[in-house]
């Protein structure tokens, strides 16, 4: 099954719990949360309190994006703001084994995200421990840029990485995401499709549909 996970960083923070509410509403079960420092990446985004208060009014899955120099410090907070999932960079963990196992004696789903550069490989040995593999389409940092071509290629070595080794492992893409390029993501093996600037905005409904039906041809 293919889903959408709105990226909550376009929305409109001065309206945060409606906007939250019309994509509950439109269907949405996953809503995509990045957390940034301002050291990992460029860009400073949000923070426990905005996850706690975010966790008041709404029952979507909260799936944590950590774009964070040092995740280990802050793991055990996030997951007490709500989270249900959280993803780490390989590129940030020292000792990314320890942090998966970590997340998961939480009880949360775990995630292991890549930028651009990074090759595949950095999964070998864990990819068996984690639930979700999120490939990067655009370097870290802020919304609404453009999808890496190249980036296809690597989704569908990813896939291939699992259906090599029987896994079903959920294969996020995150950056330039939008209904022009979904059906090329998926049919690369992508199941999770983060959307930020192609979702918020005007007509929310609307944009939200657009993606279901293209997931919905895809399962013709
Ligand atoms: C970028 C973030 C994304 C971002 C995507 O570093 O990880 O989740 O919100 O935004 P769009 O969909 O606008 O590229
Ligand atoms: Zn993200």
């Amino acid at each position: 099954m293919v889903q959408l996970a709105p990226s909550v960083l376009s929305a409109d923070f001065s309206r945060l719990g409606e906007e939250l509410n019309v994509i509950e509403k439109a269907g949405v079960k996953m809503l995509h949360i990045d957390v940034m420092d301002g050291t990992f990446v460029p860009n400073i985004s949000l923070g426990m309190p905005v996850i706690q208060s975010m966790r008041k009014v709404s029952n979507m899955f909260f799936d944590v994006h950590l774009m964070v120099s040092n995740p280990d410090n802050i793991i055990e907070s996030i997951a007490k703001c709500g989270a249900d999932g959280i993803t780490v960079h390989a590129e940030t963990c020292t000792h990314l084994h320890r942090t998966i196992q970590n997340i998961k004696k939480l009880g949360l789903k775990v995630g292991v995200a890549l930028n651009p550069a990074t090759p595949i490989n950095v999964l070998d040995y864990i990819i068996q421990d984690i639930d979700m593999v999120l490939i990067m389409t655009v370097n870290p940092g802020f919304g609404g840029q453009s999808y890496i071509e190249k980036m296809t290629q690597k989704i569908k070595d990813t896939r291939d990485m699992c259906n090599r080794l029987g896994l079903n492992t959920d294969i996020q893409v995150d950056g330039g995401i939008s209904p022009k390029n979904a059906k090329e993501v998926i049919e690369a093996g992508a199941t999770v499709l983060v959307a930020g600037s192609s979702v918020f905005g005007e007509n929310k409904e609307e944009r939200i549909k657009e993606f279901c039906k293209i997931f919905e041809e895809g399962r013709k």
